[in-house]
């Protein structure tokens, strides 16, 4: 069915939000983008992807489940209604604040097939094969949401978990209208599609293109969710479904078998926490997520310089967190991995002395070459050699969550790139992802996102590739104020940071901050990202004195977007601020 009612359905949901926003005073004269309170609400709040996940979301809180339940809920949602993110074929993280002030985490990042090895995508030379990690039935890894929804239900679920499947399943079997951006991805990988799924493949468009407005409807997927509604985890792993995935795995030449499926397992996994000044309190995820490690870190780093005084992407405070984003990520490529199988130097690598010391490395005016900028020397760091990473767009996806009784849910979950490795589970109705490129094929190889790795992210069966999601919560003075997290790969962690210190440091509202352009530095390349509108040419002409460089990415107006975030702020005045962020199609509803 094709019809022209989608583009009025987004602009009503888009038109709803703006237009109830109260506009705020002007706090800071070099932001340069609209000033804009997100979407206030007094009781619960859902930001994500999607309008019909967001909406799945509400009418999980309003049936009295709790920010966890909901979570559930809006996951199973985007599998069916944001297919190139949202996802059963692959993984992610879940981070909890309850409303007594108790944290938790769950890692359902996936593994490593039990039968993977280190170098699986080397050629007999030793070289990468390109593309090999990414592309088809290779590069997938052990998937782990179904386990880690299974997980998070049985310990804090309050509805029954039938109630938590519904809304995914009424979208799949009913159909859902796609959307123009959804439309651009579907149709640009309809390729890909045809070359990596063995069987037909239902987002490959039978007549050729798909036009915003087209019904997509889901029939095996449904049938795949109502298994895992009825059986839980066997529901997936066992049972049709897993019968389904390893026929694609054989016809594939994949080498994931019926024991990665029977051995997976999410894991809980204490929330790393660190302090920000007084007042405030960060909680990130701790390994196999790299993230949480690198804010903590770059948050530090900054509390030795006054950028309140200094303003908003003013020279000086872009110089400062240009040069801890520098030294984060160099620490990150060497010393980060899945804690599992590696010692990673946790305490080491948060201690204030050694933070104190890398911010004083930084030279106040001028920029340090990142070849000159080695990882830490680290108390607790086994010797490892050292490394030496950008492109990409929103090809994971984050989703925010309060509910009425104070509950918080910041999660994030992916297929690694657009629709994973393009792998499609014929008569189950669901991609699989191509996570195993967030390995270290091989030392000083940069993988999709540029970015480098070592001893610490090599491939070992059953091991967690490193991450760069960094679902996170912020508290002031031991109440929640915000939750947030974001896709964008390598991104996603800069993208965090900065956002954190728009709020706290910079007085913007959510929205405000959400909607400020942003600017990225990994180390390698030596080059800070920008869009479009970011920094101002002035800042930039003082930057380039200083020896930075610069590129504005991506190509096509939508992809020059560096990551998409999705967050909550609590207000002084006790009003939950939801703010989508304008680079999609993400919504905030709540009430
Ligand atoms: O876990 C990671 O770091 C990546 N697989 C995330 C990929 C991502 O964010 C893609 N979106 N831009």
């Amino acid at each position: 069915m094709r019809t022209a009612l989608y583009p009025l359905c987004i602009f009503v949901v888009l038109a709803t939000s703006i237009f109830s926003c109260k506009q705020l005073p002007q706090k800071n004269n070099n932001l340069n983008n609209s000033r804009f309170t997100g979407v206030l609400a007094d009781s619960a709040m859902v930001v994500s992807a999607h309008p019909l996940a967001s909406k799945a979301g509400v009418e999980i809180l309003k049936k009295g489940g709790s920010a966890i339940d909901a979570a559930i809920a809006v996951q199973f949602a985007l599998t069916v209604v944001y297919p190139r993110a949202g996802n059963i074929g692959g993984g992610g993280f879940m981070l909890i604040r309850e409303s007594d002030g108790q944290f938790n985490s769950l890692d359902f990042r996936e593994k490593a097939p039990l039968t993977s090895e280190r170098d699986m995508y080397l050629d007999k030379k030793g070289e990468v094969v390109p593309r090999l990690s990414l592309d088809g039935h290779l590069a997938v890894g052990v998937p782990g949401v179904v386990s880690g929804m299974v997980e998070a239900h049985k310990k804090y679920g309050k509805l029954d978990w039938a109630t938590l499947l519904e809304p995914a399943i009424v979208l799949a079997a009913k159909g859902h209208m796609v959307s123009e951006k959804e439309v651009d991805y579907m149709n640009e990988h309809y390729e890909n599609f045809a070359k990596f799924s063995t069987e037909t493949n239902y987002f490959a468009h039978p007549k050729g293109n798909w036009i915003a407005g087209d019904t997509l409807k889901q029939t095996d997927l449904a049938n795949t969710l109502k298994r895992i509604q009825k059986e839980g985890r066997d529901g997936f792993y066992k049972g049709k479904t897993a019968q389904y995935f390893l026929e694609e795995m054989q016809r594939g030449g994949g080498i994931i078998t019926q024991k990665d499926l029977d051995t997976y397992q999410a894991v809980w996994r204490k929330p790393l926490v660190g302090k920000y000044k007084d007042d405030y309190q960060i909680i990130c995820m701790a390994p196999p997520s790299s993230g949480g490690i690198a804010i903590l870190q770059m948050c530090e780093m900054m509390e030795q310089f006054p950028i309140n005084e200094w303003g908003f992407q003013s020279p000086k405070t872009t110089h400062v967190m240009i040069e801890s984003e520098r030294r984060a990520y160099a620490d990150r490529a060497t010393h980060l991995g899945d804690t599992d199988f590696f010692p990673v130097p946790i305490e080491g690598l948060l201690d204030e002395a050694y933070l104190a010391q890398r911010a004083k490395g930084i030279n106040l005016d001028k920029a340090s070459p990142s070849k000159e900028v080695r990882e830490g020397k680290v108390k607790g760091a086994i010797k490892t050699k050292s490394s030496s990473m950008p492109k990409e767009s929103d090809q994971t996806t984050h989703f925010s969550i309060v509910d009425k009784w104070g509950n918080a849910v910041a999660q994030t979950t992916t297929l690694n790139s657009n629709y994973g490795s393009k792998v499609f589970v014929g008569k189950a109705g669901f991609l699989l992802n191509n996570e195993m490129d967030d390995f270290s094929a091989k030392p000083g190889v940069y993988n999709q996102f540029g970015l480098l790795g070592n001893e610490a992210n090599a491939i070992e069966p059953e091991k967690r590739m490193l991450s760069s999601m960094s679902p996170t919560i912020v508290e002031k003075n031991g109440e929640l104020m915000m939750v947030l997290g974001t896709p964008g790969g390598a991104t996603i962690i800069t993208s965090v940071f900065q956002n954190i210190l728009n709020v706290i440091e910079f007085g913007m509202s959510m929205q405000e901050s959400v909607n400020a352009p942003r600017f990225h530095h990994q180390w390698f390349p030596d080059t800070v990202y920008i869009e479009e509108k970011a920094l101002g040419p002035e800042t930039i002409e003082n930057l380039q004195e200083m020896g930075h460089r610069f590129q504005i990415r991506g190509s096509l107006i939508e992809r020059k977007s560096i990551g998409k975030v999705d967050a909550i702020l609590v207000r002084p005045d006790g009003k939950l601020e939801g703010a989508a962020d304008i680079r999609g199609e993400d919504t905030a509803l709540g009430w």
